[in-house]
């Protein structure tokens, strides 16, 4: 098969395969590698999603439905490759849909295929604050994630990520559109949650660049994190600040927050989950001593540009 760089995909010359192409992060992988010039395979269980701008005329070499849950579709997948990245993400749990299952097993059935394949690079998203230990169910299925790719990956490359803000995001567009809906901001707790969110652009060249293998290193666990701490109390006085939302912010207790989340799961379309409020007990900031976007030679950009183009979208 020819690809549109004119290279045969079937020899495998340069092919990075992206699981978990059409996410947010995932969509800015795929554009910074092609910006590299690499042939990428999109994998996702929907590949019809549109994953780049129209406008653009760019496309991934291949876009594919495989299944991260599905052990022959991901040995399909990651055939021919000499680079796989796996941005997966599970948010919430459903049935046999655990963070175990996904976060762990998965993770660690897709570095085995890729080693099986002869896969050179393998890069594997995590998050800051992964603890094999946890009490958190999420947090610690992270760390243990981690652990499970790296004994089927000897070599395997953990990116983790503190939360991540851009345009379509989940966490600096709703703290935008709630301080401009709300005269009153329910903070989580006492909003003293230190916080250093990173532009998901940043964390998608960080991959991008390990994946190509870009940059030759001997480090195995990167942190990517913004330039600044905040409290969130900051961050949601910051932003409402800038887009001039006059909303007052008052605590609220974390117990309330988990009682609304149950219920909010409920929803067909779940805007709050019991993870993210476990996530918002804890600060999430880069550990020293890990390498992180610096040291693979990306400036970390703030996030008030985030908020900007979400006021200007309006
Ligand atoms: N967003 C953040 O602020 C943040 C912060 C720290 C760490 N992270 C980590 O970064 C990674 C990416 O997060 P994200 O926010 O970009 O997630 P996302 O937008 O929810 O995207 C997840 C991707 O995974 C794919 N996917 C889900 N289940 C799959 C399956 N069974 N088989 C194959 N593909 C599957 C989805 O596509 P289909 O539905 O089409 O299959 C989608 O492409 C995750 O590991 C996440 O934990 C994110």
């Amino acid at each position: 098969m020819t690809n549109q760089h004119g290279r045969d995909d079937v020899a495998g010359e340069n092919i990075v395969t992206v699981f978990g192409a059409t996410g947010f992060l995932g969509r800015r992988i795929v554009s910074r590698l092609l910006d590299k010039a690499v042939d990428v395979r999109a994998a996702s269980r929907h590949p019809h999603k549109n994953i780049l701008d129209n406008t653009s005329g760019r496309r991934p070499s291949q876009q594919i439905a495989a299944d991260i849950l599905d052990p022959s579709s991901i040995a399909a997948a990651v055939a021919g490759s000499r680079a796989v990245v796996n941005t997966v993400s599970l948010y919430v749990e459903r049935g046999e849909l655990t963070f175990e299952r996904v976060h762990v097993q998965a993770a660690a059935d897709l570095a085995t295929a890729s080693r099986d394949a002869g896969v050179e690079r393998f890069v594997h998203i995590s998050g800051i604050g992964s603890n094999p230990k946890s009490s958190s169910d999420y947090i610690r299925a992270r760390g243990r994630g981690e652990e499970a790719v790296k004994a089927a990956f000897p070599g395997a490359l953990i990116v983790r990520s503190a939360v991540m803000a851009g345009p379509d995001d989940g966490f600096v567009t709703t703290i935008a559109r709630l301080v401009r809906l709300l005269p009153i901001y329910p903070l989580f707790g006492d909003g003293g949650t230190r916080l250093q969110p990173v532009h998901v652009e940043d964390v998608a060249e960080a991959v991008s660049r390990l994946a190509s293998g870009q940059i030759a290193t001997d480090a195995s666990t990167f942190e990517c994190a913004g330039p600044r701490i905040y409290s969130y109390r900051e961050i949601v006085r910051e932003i409402a600040a800038q887009l001039r939302a006059p909303s007052r912010l008052v605590p609220l207790p974390f117990a309330v927050w988990s009682i609304l989340a149950t219920a909010a799961e409920l929803l067909p379309a779940v805007s709050l989950t019991r993870n993210q409020v476990e996530l918002m007990r804890r600060d999430n900031v880069a550990a020293s001593g890990l390498p992180g976007l610096e040291e693979l030679g990306i400036r970390p950009r703030c996030i008030e540009e985030v908020v900007h183009m979400i006021g200007h979208d309006d």
